[in-house]
């Protein structure tokens, strides 16, 4: 027997080994999310990093303390929604996460009633939600994600779109309504502060919004393809207020 020839301690290394192994090769299935959809560089180094920034408005029912940076994927309930693979592009499903549906449900992610009942609050586990995105027409907006170990040379790099709902809408635009009113693609790979965890690098991509838009609540997605029809949402209010 091939076992039988193994000394004791040969066997130890190499549970050892695998151990090491184990802990130190990124885990291909953790899955991002926008951690904020107003963040705000402090200082020169745009640097992604709280550090060098602070967040000024979060994705719905955002528990913000909840976690970590980059943590929040294995919150219950996890903050990463992907979305259900069954039709060719996604299409059929549900935009913003209502906690139950999809390949993997996130945190419930819905349209609140009212649309400000989503922040600055608390969520149904009690703890302090993030305030909302308060902007102006042609304002612009970075937001922020964790690269989730996606980000590394050997990942292809695959689009971040920004979309947006009408005016003040009473529900969420369905996939496709989304997807009809693209207002910016973002580089899924902009991190900075690269560290060795690839795990918990911040990223995020910069863009304005339409200059025309009407003061007004807008529904926003976030939305990541990770594979061909592996889709990930977040999804935010936006304030669009007058210029002052
Ligand atoms: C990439 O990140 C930097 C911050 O490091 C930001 O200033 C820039 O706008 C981002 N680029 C894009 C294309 O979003």
């Amino acid at each position: 027997m091939i076992l039988s020839s193994l000394t004791k301690t040969s066997l130890t290394l190499i549970v050892a080994s695998f151990i090491v192994l184990l802990t130190q090769t990124p885990s291909v299935e953790s899955h991002s999310y926008a951690d904020c959809i107003d963040w705000r560089f402090s200082n020169k180094k745009n640097s992604w990093s709280d550090k060098n920034g602070a967040c000024h408005g979060y994705a719905r029912r955002f528990p913000v303390k909840a976690k970590a940076f980059a943590k929040l994927d294995s919150d219950w309930p996890n903050r990463h929604y992907q979305q259900s693979r069954s039709s060719k592009d996604s299409l059929s499903a549900l935009a913003c996460s209502d906690g139950k549906q999809g390949k993997e449900p996130g945190a419930d992610e819905t349209l609140g009633k009212p649309v400000t009942s989503a922040y600055s609050g608390k969520d149904k586990r009690g703890r302090k939600t993030g305030a909302m995105t308060q902007t102006k027409p042609g304002g612009q907006l970075c937001i922020r994600w964790p690269a989730k170990n996606h980000a590394v040379k050997n990942e292809k790099n695959q689009p971040v779109t920004i979309a947006l709902s009408g005016r003040n809408p009473s529900k969420d635009p369905t996939q496709k309504q989304f997807l009809n009113n693209v207002i910016a693609k973002l580089d899924y790979k902009n991190c900075t502060d690269k560290g060795s965890n690839t795990d918990i690098w911040p990223c995020g991509g910069c863009f304005k919004l339409p200059s025309n838009l009407k003061t007004g609540y807008y529904s926003m997605q976030w939305r990541w393809k990770l594979n061909s029809n592996e889709f990930y949402t977040s999804c935010a209010d936006i304030n669009v207020r007058a210029k002052k």
